[in-house]
């Protein structure tokens, strides 16, 4: 059943102001879910709250957070059970990249991509379980990376050890939550078409799309259904697993 009696499931996606978050976002909207918007960029979260119709209005809620600031993910748990009173879907997806060779890696950098890539899933994820084990349902889905699976196409070694965290946690929690209707899955995706992906160089970017076998980029829909797909019912079955969607560059 996607309609609880009375209510909708409520969904809360990180990173969720554009690329990969916005196409997850919209699509669960679009499913019915009522959603949180999670983002640091207010202006971007703003544009967004402008746009919607008013019969997405009151399904969606925007908060403007960094998710690697544990008070504040806190106080943002704390917002949406006032107001929805449940937590049945969270997506892990906020993340930050850098193509910073081994060299090159300063302390800071290092800590702030492990800390909006890898801190934040841990926080987050830890803040929902006690909701989720109320309602025994639940959905926690970990936006990793080709990177964390393989080492780098082109991010650097903070963002691939980042992403490498996030699928061990992936693990932890599914196994830690498995009898309480919860379930943990990761997605890893390369070479998608986001804002993100714009910052490749393009030589560097066709080079890339000449290895893959597909031939082409993903496109964000391609991932939000996938996306989609582990949130639902039907997906219950399956925990601590890590879904492939990067058009053939790593076949196991
Ligand atoms: N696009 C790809 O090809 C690709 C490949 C592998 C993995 N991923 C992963 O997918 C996720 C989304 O990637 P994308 O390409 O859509 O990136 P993107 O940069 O287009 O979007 C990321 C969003 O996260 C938000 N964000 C960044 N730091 C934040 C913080 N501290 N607190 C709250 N929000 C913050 C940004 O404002 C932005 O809206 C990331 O975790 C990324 O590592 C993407």
């Amino acid at each position: 059943m996607d309609h609880l009696e009375g209510y909708e499931r409520v969904a809360v996606v990180t990173g969720a102001a554009q690329g990969l978050g916005l196409a997850i976002a919209k699509s669960l909207l679009e499913k019915g879910k009522k959603v949180v918007f999670i983002d640091v960029n207010q202006e971007l979260l703003q544009e967004l709250e402008q746009s919607f119709q008013s019969n997405y209005k009151e399904r969606a809620m925007f908060l403007q957070m960094d998710v690697s600031n544990i008070c504040q993910i806190r106080e943002s748990i704390n917002t949406i059970i006032t107001q929805w009173k449940r937590i049945d879907i969270l997506v892990n997806n906020a993340g930050i990249r850098e193509e910073t060779s081994i060299e090159d890696i300063e302390e800071h950098e290092w800590d702030r991509i492990i800390d909006v890539n890898l801190k934040s899933t841990f926080f987050f994820s830890q803040s929902v379980i006690d909701v989720m084990k109320k309602q025994k349902w639940g959905r926690i889905i970990n936006m990793s990376s080709f990177g964390g699976q393989v080492g780098p196409l082109t991010s650097g070694a903070h963002y691939c050890a980042s992403k490498a965290g996030q699928l061990a946690l992936t693990k932890v929690f599914a196994r830690s939550l498995s009898k309480d209707g919860i379930t943990v899955n990761a997605v890893a995706p390369a070479a998608i078409r986001t804002p993100e992906m714009d910052r490749i160089e393009p030589g560097k970017l066709a080079k890339m799309v000449e290895g893959i076998p597909i031939g082409r980029v993903g496109e964000d829909l391609e991932v939000a259904e996938l996306v989609l797909y582990l949130a639902s019912e039907s997906a219950g079955y399956i925990t601590g697993s890590t879904f492939d969607i990067n058009g053939g560059l790593l076949m196991r």
